[in-house]
């Protein structure tokens, strides 16, 4: 279990105590930075502006890369964020880059999240957007801009460079040399006009994309000789219908660039893998009423396939986001280091175990952040605010499991200072 284990990593009393904020409900409501953030922050810095404790952000959201949201949340605390104290839903995908480097990878989501897959090394990232446009009649109800008139389709597959040589079959070609050097998602989102969830990608940005080659279609038709072999839904899809659609095509094979399971096991291949980012059936913007999040869209995904296939469920589904491990152990990580880099006495603790007092993890959501803080185990203390999905007991929202409950993010720091 990465770093730390129940067994193993009892809490080190000498230890210093580290901070693991939720972002939406507990930093920012919607486009509101809320006030006891910035009083949270000011406990945790010195005067000077540094960070007293490690501190990272975790949040189930995402659409950007690490660079950007860390930038952004510099701007809404006051405090210098780097991008190493940031875990966004898709972060810990990093990791599955080795193995799909070289595969084609449908992904889905809004924000630029086709840049941010192709920053991790998935060099064969398609987006959803993109295989739509590239066979239209695949989801009817979506809208695609016109095809470009010949000549503009030409000179852009001119700028898009060759494929890689014979190797390479039809699959997603290399990255066309615009993105391989694009410069952190970020500019090609429209400019977040302060917090709240990315905004989708700017038209211009994907107009790039829809005029990149899609070469796993030709002439709307699927070409089979690079299947697509996993789907990343990195954020909340920005079209849940075409989303839903292709996914469950790619899914269920036919069509699309896919083989469906029983092909791909007569092929000797993998079925194609589902991967969402986030599991959160609501979370908490400006409304008065918690909001559906990728959790919503992952039900209404499995439940369409089990209908199309008489009861079905793909053969490869994994969630990452809270409550789930990855982000915890990739959090722990960070936190030792940013422990070391700020030159924080660290007593000796058991190989394995992790040299702190507790690590706060504060969020909104007892589905995610408290179930998430409570099943990484020690050192991990779960602190729930009232400031976002909690809205009072009820399904889904039990205080009692939290092992803190305060008002609000200031509180919960109070608190965890105090804490013993
Ligand atoms: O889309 C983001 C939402 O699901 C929750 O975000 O920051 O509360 O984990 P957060
Ligand atoms: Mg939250």
């Amino acid at each position: 279990r990465g770093l730390s284990s129940p067994a193993l990593s009892s809490p080190c009393p000498g230890g210093p105590p580290a901070f693991s904020f939720d972002i939406d409900g507990v930093l920012i409501r919607g486009k509101h930075v809320l006030p006891e953030a910035l009083e949270a922050v000011k406990k945790l810095t010195t005067a000077d502006g540094r960070w007293r404790y490690p501190v990272v952000f975790m949040t189930n959201g995402g659409g950007v890369c690490e660079e950007r949201k860390a930038a952004q949340l510099s701007g809404w605390l006051g405090v210098q964020v780097a991008p190493s104290q940031v875990i966004l839903a898709h972060t810990p995908m990093r990791d599955l880059a080795p193995q799909l480097a070289a595969a084609p990878v449908l992904v889905s989501g809004r924000g630029d999240v086709l840049a941010v897959a192709r920053r991790y090394g998935l060099g064969r990232a398609l987006h959803t957007r993109q295989l739509g446009r590239a066979m239209p009649a695949a989801t009817p109800f979506s809208a695609y801009p016109p095809p470009a008139p010949k000549a503009e389709a030409a000179e852009a597959a001119v700028a898009a460079p060759a494929a890689a040589g014979p190797g390479v079959g039809a699959g997603v070609g290399p990255v066309p040399a615009s993105a391989a050097s694009a410069a952190p998602p970020g500019p090609a989102a429209a400019p977040a006009a302060g917090p709240g969830p990315e905004p989708n990608i700017t038209a211009a940005a994907a107009a790039a994309q829809f005029a990149e080659p899609c070469p796993v279609v030709h002439q709307g038709l699927a070409t089979e000789q690079a299947p697509i072999h996993t789907v990343l839904v990195m954020t909340d899809p920005d079209d849940w219908y075409r989303d839903a659609q292709l996914i469950c095509d790619v899914l269920s094979g036919g069509g699309v660039p896919a083989r469906s399971p029983a092909a791909a096991a007569a092929a000797g291949a993998a079925p194609v893998r589902l991967v969402f980012s986030n599991p959160d059936l609501l979370w908490a913007n400006e409304f008065p009423k918690n909001r559906f999040g990728q959790g919503a869209f992952a039900h209404m995904v499995l439940s369409l396939y089990s209908r199309l296939t008489g009861g079905g469920r793909p053969p490869h589904v994994t969630f990452y986001g809270k409550p789930n491990p990855q982000p915890y152990r990739l959090a722990e990580r960070l936190l030792l280091a940013q422990a070391r880099e700020l030159g924080l006495e660290l007593p000796e603790a058991p190989p394995g175990a992790l040299p702190f007092s507790a690590i706060y993890g504060v969020g909104d959501n007892p589905a995610a952040d408290v179930r998430g803080a409570n099943q990484a185990g020690a050192p991990w203390v779960s602190v729930l605010v009232r400031t976002g999905v909690f809205q009072g007991p009820g399904p889904n929202c039990d205080i009692d499991t939290a092992r803190i409950a305060v008002d609000d993010v200031a509180a919960g720091v109070e608190a965890a200072l105090h804490h013993t």
